[in-house]
């Protein structure tokens, strides 16, 4: 028999239960009592011993010899593992093969300890094995290192640096940068010319949680492997690419994640080098990153800058966009985030041209941090249409509603949905916007100057898809599987509500598992992309289990449904019932129980539909059935507005009120979705006036990377937040309408605090961190 059930999709979905409920974290009792296990916490496997770094002091050179001998002797060393005696592994990263089999889950594409060469600052030049983590620090102590060494080149601001084009190279070519029209010609003869340039300092991701991994051989071809990862996934692929094992016999555990915010998303040189001290040893081998190796060891944000020309009218509409990205990459990959789109994407604006480039330095590779390219790109554009409110004499909310982009102006392709005027409107409602007098350095109180200002979010629905399983026991409870991670953010939360309304059951009769790469695959935690892809999944596994049940309940001669069409057939509240009328029907526990029927299980790939930014993800997923020709631009959007005091003697700056409304699609949980975006805004405000690292000028060594030194906001730096949500139903996105949140509330934050600040002191700062120094 065929049955023609189709899924509901967003629009007609869960009407009533949990989802939208601010559901306390299901995962909140074990986090407060310690009975959540991270990745570094598995110390019950058998014979577990410790690898420490060794890293080098110098910035770029040549390993020329070790003297290990005092290391050697040291009482309970194991191993001394170096580029001399690393177990060889069957591809490695920086060959174009490697880089192909391994894929996206590895970023950096030099692996230290397969080579003499050093390229950057404290990169690990020798792991340090024994059986207590004392002696294995203290034997690394011992260890000598002969380095040949060479000047390092420090960032693209150094003279040695040489600027090129990614993406006019043979080899790593990345994509190219967007252009529409000739903003060369429009810009030029623009009533309105604005030109300015933007720097970011280099920002690490910090997560609560260091990197840390345990690798246990269970058998010579057959490990296991406890990693901070945001994606069990891709960490299991590019471990078995590395190490030339079939991906089933690499097994990829992590429980619970203290943070993330993207250096977690892909694999790093700690975890595949702990692997492999763990065959050289033949024991289980737990490494786990200090904070100091934290900051050198999973990636930051490039230092950049971006000059952005923007032409107008007099009226202060656009008329051309140029965007050009200057930025440090490592001395082999050729990342950099693409700051473009966001610039291109948020504003009706008929010309516009992107270049970016790039100088290789004596710096790790950067990667992925919250909003890659969308957190420091919105800085710029952000506080450009600030000074062309300025200039010509408009609103800030003003000049972006006159310039408010219908559709999508990068591809020209319609919205799925946009809510971006309501952002603005209860926005500016919340804050009080209106009172504002726009006059710089107008609003006083006492000595601090007074300063409001805002700024547009927006981030990209990615595409993606994954897969879970739902099974339903006729007792009435459920185990729900992905192999999803929750970076501590809320996953386990928010499946398990979605999981409740699907199946008609209480969230306590729920248990989401989570993390372990035996479950059925999905995404990373990143890009935004985990709420909504494992969200869809198992709301469409739920429904794969009631087709089956429906299948059994109209063949079964007892079941008031026996003989029924399958389609006429509904589902609500776990109860199987005829649409036409519902008071024919029974609960699924009653057909379970009669049809001996122990459990029913479901499975299904939970569908996306096809974001902008990767053609080739958008092929490969199957879309939703309404935007099955990808023919909607996906993206959530929002608005932030600050208050700041700044003091003119000391050039301080406070944060002291703060607005955020964002339209993410549907909220799943408006308790946790209000903790994503504080958090990223939090992170935002961290950028703007306090986050940085400074390099040595002529060693290249990082001199503040350590959380003393390294400022991060905390509680006093920062405000009683206020988040709102508008409601938004967008049939377009995936099976359950959910945009995801994780990032958006970084994009603006920035520009808002700079925004602010200039309406403060009417001076225009773009260098960030905006430190007292430069307030001044
Ligand atoms: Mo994120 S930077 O996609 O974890």
């Amino acid at each position: 028999m065929e049955l023609d059930i189709e899924p509901n999709f967003a629009d007609t979905n869960p009407k009533a239960g949990v989802v939208g409920q601010p559901l306390t974290r299901v995962d909140g009792r074990a986090k407060v009592t310690g009975a959540a296990k991270y990745s570094a916490e598995y110390n019950n496997v058998p014979g577990l011993v410790h690898g420490v770094f060794k890293t080098s002091d110098v910035a770029k050179g040549r390993i020329t010899g070790f003297d290990a001998s005092a290391a050697q002797r040291a009482p309970g060393v194991l191993a001394i593992l170096t580029h001399q005696n690393l177990p060889k592994l069957a591809i490695t990263p920086d060959t174009p093969e490697g880089k192909k089999a391994i894929g996206m889950g590895v970023q950096m594409g030099f692996l230290p300890l397969t080579s003499d060469q050093i390229y950057y600052a404290a990169q690990p030049v020798a792991l340090v094995v024994a059986d207590t983590l004392e002696r294995a620090q203290y034997a690394a102590t011992l260890l000598k290192v002969q380095v040949a060494t060479e000047v390092p080149t420090v960032s693209y601001q150094d003279p040695k640096a040489k600027l090129f084009d990614p993406t006019k190279l043979t080899v790593g070519k990345t994509e190219n940068q967007p252009k529409r029209g000739d903003a060369q010609t429009a810009f030029a003869s623009a009533p309105i010319q604005l030109t300015a340039t933007y720097h970011h300092a280099i920002t690490h991701h910090n997560p609560m949680e260091p990197g840390a991994t345990i690798a246990h051989w269970e058998a010579p071809d057959r490990v296991t492997v406890y990693d901070t990862t945001q994606g069990i996934t891709w960490t299991q692929k590019s471990l078995s690419a590395m190490l030339g094992l079939p991906v089933d016999q690499v097994r990829v555990v992590n429980k619970y994640l203290g943070g993330g915010f993207g250096c977690k998303g892909s694999t790093w040189p700690h975890t595949i080098l702990t692997i492999q001290a763990a065959k050289a040893v033949g024991r289980p081998v737990k490494l786990a990153l200090t904070r100091p190796q934290q900051f050198t060891s999973m990636g930051h944000r490039e230092d950049q800058e971006q000059t952005l020309r923007l032409g107008a009218t007099k009226e202060g509409k656009l008329l051309a966009l140029l965007h050009e990205k200057t930025s440090t990459t490592s001395a082999w990959d050729n990342y950099a985030e693409t700051n473009a789109k966001i610039v291109d994407l948020l504003y009706d604006c008929p010309h516009f041209e992107a270049q970016t480039q790039l100088a290789r330095a004596n710096v790790m590779t950067s990667t992925y941090m919250r909003a890659p390219g969308e957190a420091p790109g919105s800085f710029a554009i952000e506080c450009a249409m600030d000074d062309l409110a300025y200039r010509v004499g408009l609103d800030p909310i003003q000049i972006r509603l006159l310039n408010y982009a219908e559709k999508d102006p990068s591809t020209g392709k319609p919205w799925s949905s946009k809510s971006l005027k309501e952002c603005y409107a209860r926005g500016a409602e919340l804050f009080g916007w209106s009172k504002r007098n726009p006059k710089n350095g107008a609003t006083r109180a006492g000595k601090t100057l007074v300063g409001w200002g805002m700024a547009t979010a927006s981030y990209p629905v990615h595409s993606g898809q994954g897969n879970a399983r739902v099974r339903l026991y006729a007792d009435g409870h459920a185990v729900v599987q992905a192999g999803a991670t929750d970076l501590g953010t809320g996953t386990y939360t928010v499946i398990t509500q979605v999981a409740a309304d699907s199946l008609g059951i209480t969230p306590d009769k729920i248990r989401f598992e989570l993390g372990d790469s035996a479950l059925p695959s999905t995404i990373v935690s990143g890009g935004s992309m985990a709420a909504g892809t494992v969200s869809s999944s198992v709301y469409l596994a739920a429904q794969d289990v009631w087709q089956k049940l429906t299948k059994v309940a109209v063949l079964d001669k007892k079941s008031p449904l026996y003989q029924a069409k399958p389609a006429d057939v509904e589902v609500v509240k776990g109860r199987l019932q005829l649409k036409a009328n519902p008071s024919k029907g029974e609960e699924f526990a009653a057909l379970m129980q009669r049809a001996s029927m122990g459990d029913v299980e479901g499975i299904a790939t939970g569908r996306y539909g096809a974001g902008y930014e990767s053609a080739q993800a958008a092929l490969n997923a199957s879309k939703t059935k309404k935007d099955d020709a990808g023919e909607h631009s996906m993206h959530s959007f929002g608005a932030h507005f600050c208050e700041v005091h700044v003091d003119p003697e000391l050039g301080t700056v406070r944060v002291t009120r703060w607005v955020s409304v964002v339209a993410g699609g549907r909220i799943l949980n408006p308790k946790t979705a209000r903790s994503q975006i504080m958090g990223g805004s939090i992170f935002g405000i961290g950028a703007a006036l306090m986050e940085g690292t400074n390099r040595d000028p002529n060693l290249a060594r990082y001199t503040n990377a350590s959380l003393a030194d390294y400022h991060v906001c905390v509680n006093l730096d920062i405000p009683d937040m206020t988040v709102e949500f508008i409601d938004e139903h967008d049939p377009y996105i995936n099976a359950m309408g959910v945009k995801g949140i994780g990032e958006i509330s970084i994009v603006g934050t920035s520009a808002a605090v700079g925004n602010a600040i200039f309406h403060a002191t009417g001076r225009r700062l773009r260098a960030l961190p905006i430190t007292p120094d430069k307030v001044l």
